[in-house]
């Protein structure tokens, strides 16, 4: 069951479950493991946090999905997250690196630092989510079948056809989501609502929307969105 919390400010709603869910974690475990976003949502929260409290230097960071391009691209996952990361351990800062000649290697790579870092089975403690157009979270795009990824972890997807940039893509799988302790799902704008009530409250269809594996999550759901779009709630 998600909670859906109707706010005016969404960076600044997420940041600060961002702090909570990072506090609790480095509380009881000395350690957060945190997964980033892209997206619309992901630079606005960035430069939010700069104001908040966030215990950085217990923070593992790892990123929800990257696009088939280098580090310093306009594109790149990475290079919108910088802000934030130079306030993180170095060692700490865990890249899907999208310029890999071969992306299946790097999937593979990249399940085995997970594994390695946060233990088998690897669990989010927070896990940042937008949700496209098209109904999609992380790179999981609709019309694209996908199994919860148990075993795989991370994923290389063909680029899309609907959802710009049209490059291929890292992403990790549903299990992380449905695993994750904590999962915050920024959503703002009108042109957002159809595709959010659809995923809470539409016919259930992982394939074809695939955020609704948000209904599968073990873990505290909490989608923040604007009024904009929560009007179809
Ligand atoms: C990405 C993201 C992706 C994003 C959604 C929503 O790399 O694009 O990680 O899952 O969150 O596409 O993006 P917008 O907010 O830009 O619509």
């Amino acid at each position: 069951m998600s909670e859906v919390a109707v706010v005016s400010d969404v960076a600044k709603a997420a940041a600060e479950l961002f702090v909570e869910a990072t506090a609790g974690a480095t509380a009881a475990r000395g350690t957060a493991a945190v997964a980033l976003t892209g997206g619309s949502t992901a630079a606005p929260l960035f430069a939010e946090l700069s104001h908040w409290a966030v215990p950085w230097d217990g923070l593992q960071i790892f990123f929800t999905d990257e696009r088939a391009v280098p580090p310093d691209h306009e594109s790149s996952n990475y290079r919108i997250a910088k802000p934030v990361l130079s306030k993180v351990r170095p060692d700490r800062v865990h890249r899907l690196r999208g310029e890999a000649a071969d992306l299946d290697a790097e999937a593979a790579r990249a399940a085995a630092d997970l594994r390695a870092t946060l233990g088998t089975p690897p669990r989010f403690d927070l896990m940042l989510l937008g949700l496209g157009p098209d109904g999609h979270i992380l790179s999981l795009f609709a019309g694209v079948p996908h199994s919860r990824g148990d075993d795989e972890l991370v994923r290389h997807v063909a680029a899309p056809t609907q959802v710009e940039p049209r490059v291929a893509r890292l992403t990790l799988t549903p299990f992380l989501v449905v695993t994750a302790r904590t999962v915050v799902l920024q959503v703002a704008g009108a042109k957002k609502a159809a595709v959010l009530a659809r995923a809470l409250k539409g016919p259930e269809d992982l394939t074809a929307c695939p955020a609704q594996w948000l209904r599968r999550a073990s873990g505290r759901v909490v989608i923040v969105a604007d009024a904009e779009a929560a009007s179809g709630l």
